[in-house]
């Protein structure tokens, strides 16, 4: 695991958005796994502008989500599906056919997640999964628990959840689903690189367990210490509980590998 600290929100979010656009323009058909959520909203928004400056071409990529709620169709404001066409989809010159959703409205959910592992692996699996961190370690809605090796399926949400996603829902947890559709842990390893991005203060207890603590099912976030190639992105203030933060900022400041990331 790989871990890159740059000063700040803006700085540790542009970082992002420039890595995932490199990556496109290495290989114009990459398979991106995305994520949803506050955290993601500036990479979005700076994807969103580096496709307007430098002509970032979408046109090829295929994109799968991480999760989605059960019971919201995509035209709900508060659907991971709506997230992504207000944030992404709708700004970019992306293929709607190369965009990939789990169905939250599907009657057969069981046979809507098992299609869903299927075509990630008809497209070849997935180059680069970006993901964000739950303040209880979930990733994806893979939450506290769930298996390490677990695939994508149905999973309730747990309650420190449901609470941080509640501002979302005009803070009125009745109009939380109760149930997610996610991809599974072991869905999430087999990707070739994942980034994981941290964001501020209320970040930075979880990050220090994900980073320093044992690998448990309890923490799901830190099954990616097994990843072959798991880069975690966190600004000064997500990674002011690390044990190692001050040689992860040299390294950062020094490798080469990272200098056309650091912004000045
Ligand atoms: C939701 C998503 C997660 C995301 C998490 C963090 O629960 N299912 O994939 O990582 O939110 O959200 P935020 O960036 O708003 O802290």
């Amino acid at each position: 695991m790989q871990v890159v600290t740059p000063d700040n929100r803006e700085k540790a979010t542009l970082l992002v958005a420039r890595f995932i656009a490199r990556e496109i323009k290495g290989k114009p058909q990459v398979v991106l796994g995305l994520a949803s959520g506050r955290t993601m909203e500036a990479v979005y928004r700076n994807l969103v502008e580096i496709h307007q400056k430098e002509k970032l071409d979408f046109s090829q990529c295929q994109t799968f989500n991480l999760d989605e709620y059960v019971g919201l169709p995509p035209e709900n404001e508060h659907s991971y599906h709506f997230y992504m066409t207000k944030h992404l989809f709708s700004k970019v010159n992306i293929d709607l056919c190369h965009v990939h959703l789990l169905n939250g409205m599907a009657k057969d959910l069981k046979a809507e997640c098992q299609s869903y592992e299927k075509l990630i692996q008809e497209c070849g699996g997935i180059d680069l999964q970006l993901l964000g961190i739950g303040l209880n370690g979930h990733i994806g809605f893979n939450e506290p628990y769930s298996s390490l090796s677990s695939r994508t399926r149905k999973v309730a949400l747990a309650s420190p959840t449901i609470a941080q996603n509640k501002s979302q829902f005009g803070n009125d947890e009745e109009m939380i689903p109760k149930w997610a559709l996610t991809m599974g842990i072991g869905t999430i390893l087999e990707a070739r690189c994942c980034i994981l991005l941290a964001t501020g203060i209320e970040k930075a207890e979880i990050l220090a367990k994900m980073v320093d603590g044992p690998v448990k099912a309890a923490l799901p976030a830190s099954a990616l210490q097994v990843h072959p190639n798991c880069i975690v992105i966190a600004d000064e203030a997500a990674a002011s509980q690390l044990q190692s933060k001050d040689d992860f900022k040299w390294i950062f400041e020094n490798d080469p590998e990272w200098e056309e990331f650091r912004i000045k």
